[in-house]
């Protein structure tokens, strides 16, 4: 059985003392929680939060990482430093990087290296924009970014990934995918890495469902045999709607 897991991307959102707010509220309410829970704020805020985890049952996540380790790189956070402040998890490839700050498949495959380097696990997003899906290439493009950000990734290596299947059309938009059509995608990339690995590697790896998921659609999607989790953007802004999401009984 795989853990489920449940992560909050915050985005560009919250400021230092609503970062420590937000996470002070969340710690007691997903205290029981059967998931594994994360929280990715943003990286002003993540050297506070992170002092404010240990005794929890609630880790740390950046929300990406540039893959050089040091050097004159304006602007840009490394491996190296996510790891000095605390950080185990970092977002990978998400689609706002992929679509208004230049990701491509190469970098999002280099940036999955330098996180594995440096021991981070990488939560790699991958999904299609609605064109795609409504010309029938979700699968072509699904295939596409797996393929592209696991190149040279040795099994041992994929097994501290998590996948994160995000249908872009489905973020921030309220239109979430439907239980059975996030099914469909997600089980098309556990054949896909078993093809690509093996079936027993391919069963171990946890793939996250995200795209306008809150406490009324979790548990629909949840129970799905092949979601493993949630990366949850807007409901991850409250308490309440996030401990909603990881508190959800299948
Ligand atoms: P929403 O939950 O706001 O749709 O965002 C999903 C997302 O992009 C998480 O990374």
């Amino acid at each position: 059985m795989r853990k489920k897991i449940i992560a909050g991307n915050w985005k560009m959102y919250k400021t230092f003392s609503e970062a420590v707010d937000l996470v002070k509220k969340i710690i007691p309410l997903v205290k029981d929680s059967a998931a594994d829970v994360i929280v990715c704020p943003n990286y002003v805020c993540l050297s506070e939060v992170a002092k404010l985890l240990p005794g929890t049952n609630v880790a740390l996540g950046a929300q990406d990482l540039y893959w050089e380790k040091e050097g004159a790189f304006t602007g840009k956070v490394s491996g190296p430093m996510l790891k000095s402040v605390g950080v185990e998890f970092v977002i990978i490839g998400h689609s706002e990087q992929r679509s208004y700050f230049h990701e491509t498949n190469e970098t999002v495959n280099k940036k999955v290296k330098a996180a594995l380097e440096n021991g981070l696990k990488p939560i790699v997003c991958v999904g299609e924009v609605l064109a795609e899906r409504e010309s029938g290439k979700t699968e072509q493009v699904v295939r596409n970014h797996v393929e592209g950000a696991f190149a040279g990734i040795s099994e041992q290596d994929l097994r501290k990934c998590v996948i994160a299947y995000e249908p872009v059309w489905a973020i921030g938009t309220g239109k979430t995918a439907s239980p059975e059509q996030a099914q469909e995608v997600h089980a098309f990339i556990r054949g896909l890495l078993s093809r690509m690995y093996n079936k027993a590697v391919a069963q171990e790896i946890r793939i996250q469902y995200g795209g306008s998921m809150k406490p009324e659609n979790a548990k629909d999607l949840l129970s799905q045999p092949d979601i493993d989790g949630g990366l949850i953007g807007g409901a991850a802004l409250k308490a309440d709607s996030f401990a909603g999401i990881v508190n959800f009984k299948g």
